[in-house]
């Protein structure tokens, strides 16, 4: 596995993958999730994307999941296959898969935002940012998943 070295926040070396992708889907509920369940799937989710290289952020609303995964591409592409078979959804639409020179999510090996308890006022316009993820770009030439990526990078 190549990388390059970048200093991280705290001023020493990290590592990260010279393959760095970042990957948003969206997909529907098959069932609303309790609080434990949320609670579990960050708990499952977050150890094994730590192990994985893995950062991100996972939004619900209304029965809608919203997921930035960034990593390494074939960790990204290895995860997205094991979601994919998660009956706890269905209709994952994949709406952006890039390269990136970098994470948007540094410090997240995942953070989960369920908007149905209010919106953070860090991600105040993320809501409509959703309504619009398919429309390809908005006036100022990003794309709705291009503009959720910058705001999750605001806010990480
Ligand atoms: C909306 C949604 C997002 C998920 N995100 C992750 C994730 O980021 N990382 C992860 O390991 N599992 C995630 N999972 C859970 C996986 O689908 C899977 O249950 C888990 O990785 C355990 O898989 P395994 O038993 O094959 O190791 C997610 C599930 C759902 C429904």
């Amino acid at each position: 596995m190549s990388f390059q070295k970048e200093l991280n926040n705290k001023g020493t070396m990290k590592e990260e993958p010279v393959n760095l992708y970042q990957l948003l889907y969206k997909s529907y509920a098959t069932r609303p999730l309790s609080v434990e369940e949320f609670a579990d799937l960050l708990v499952d989710a977050r150890v094994k994307n730590d192990s994985l290289g893995v950062t991100g952020i996972l939004l619900y609303k209304n029965g809608v999941f919203i997921q930035l995964m960034e990593g390494e591409k074939r960790n990204i592409d290895t995860l997205y296959d094991v979601i994919k078979q998660d009956p706890r959804h269905t209709q994952l639409e994949c709406l952006y898969y890039q390269p990136a020179n970098e994470r948007a999510c540094k410090n997240w090996a995942m953070k989960i935002h369920n908007l149905d308890f209010g919106v953070p006022d860090n991600l105040l316009g993320v809501e409509q940012l959703i309504s619009q993820l398919h429309q390809q770009h908005l006036s100022d030439g990003q794309s709705p998943a291009e503009q959720l990526i910058t705001l999750f990078k605001q806010v990480s």
